[in-house]
């Protein structure tokens, strides 16, 4: 049983490191995940794997099913999810390739599934959300990257936003004025499904762009594909200092 399971964005449709022992195909009550989870050891570690988009990356951040996923997570007997995700930097210190671990989230999403607490309820449940992300994960993740010096930041707001588009600058800016230091398509609902089911979830961002007019010009996937790789060869490396031996 992995009691780690780890969220893979864009850019991480598969962990190279991963020994893969087997994959899961699960059935859920909220519909399909985004594919099999797969199980193997990830430096010596049980771990659990389960691309965001997909194996192939066709799911698009507005019709992943968040609740089967995290679902099929629990279900398999995960305690603690770690979720990467590439995000647009906004604040000066979030510029492209580097890895932030975010402290707070603004949901500016809709019309996604977005509770278990619905249908036919005994009660009304609200579950507490000040802080949307596990502290000691989050604390884990920091130390992680300092043990190896991977300059990340260990904060910031995450507004996330409805996709599939990315931002015009004025949301952007209103973005900002919000508070929000980076911007990404998929961090709501799964921060607060991660919290009804009673998940330790935290994020490892990775910048994959300066957001819409914070840079030079329009966005391309060029740079974005050329950031991600950076970015993601810090996590592989995070992730190894994470795991115990
Ligand atoms: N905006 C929203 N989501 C993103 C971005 C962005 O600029 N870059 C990567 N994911």
């Amino acid at each position: 049983m992995s009691e780690i399971a780890i969220i893979g964005g864009t850019g991480l449709t598969r962990l190279g490191s991963l020994e893969i022992a087997r994959r899961e195909v699960i059935h859920t009550p909220y519909g399909e995940p985004s594919g099999p989870v797969t199980h193997g050891h990830l430096f010596g570690r049980d771990v659990a794997f389960i691309p965001r988009h997909g194996p192939g990356h066709t799911i698009p951040p507005h019709q992943v099913n968040y609740r089967a996923n995290l679902w099929a997570l629990q279900h398999i007997g995960v305690s603690r999810v770690i979720a990467v995700a590439a995000v647009g930097g906004i604040g000066d210190e979030m510029f492209p390739a580097r890895l932030v671990i975010p402290d707070q989230i603004i949901d500016y999403t809709w019309s996604r599934a977005h509770t278990f607490y619905e249908g036919n309820l005994k009660q009304v449940t609200h579950v507490d959300f000040t802080e949307p992300y596990s502290p000691d994960l989050r604390q884990a993740m920091i130390q992680a990257c300092i043990a190896v010096g991977i300059d990340a930041v260990g904060h910031g707001t995450y507004g996330a936003t409805q996709g599939p588009r990315l931002e015009s600058t004025a949301e952007i800016n209103r973005l900002a004025r919000d508070g929000c230091d980076l911007v990404g398509m998929t961090g709501m609902p799964e921060a607060g499904l991660a919290r009804e089911l009673g998940l330790s979830y935290a994020t490892c961002a990775v910048v994959a762009n300066w957001a819409a007019g914070r840079g030079e010009g329009e966005i391309t996937m060029d740079e974005v594909g050329r950031n991600l790789d950076a970015g993601m060869r810090d996590v592989a490396r995070m992730l190894e200092a994470l795991m115990p031996r």
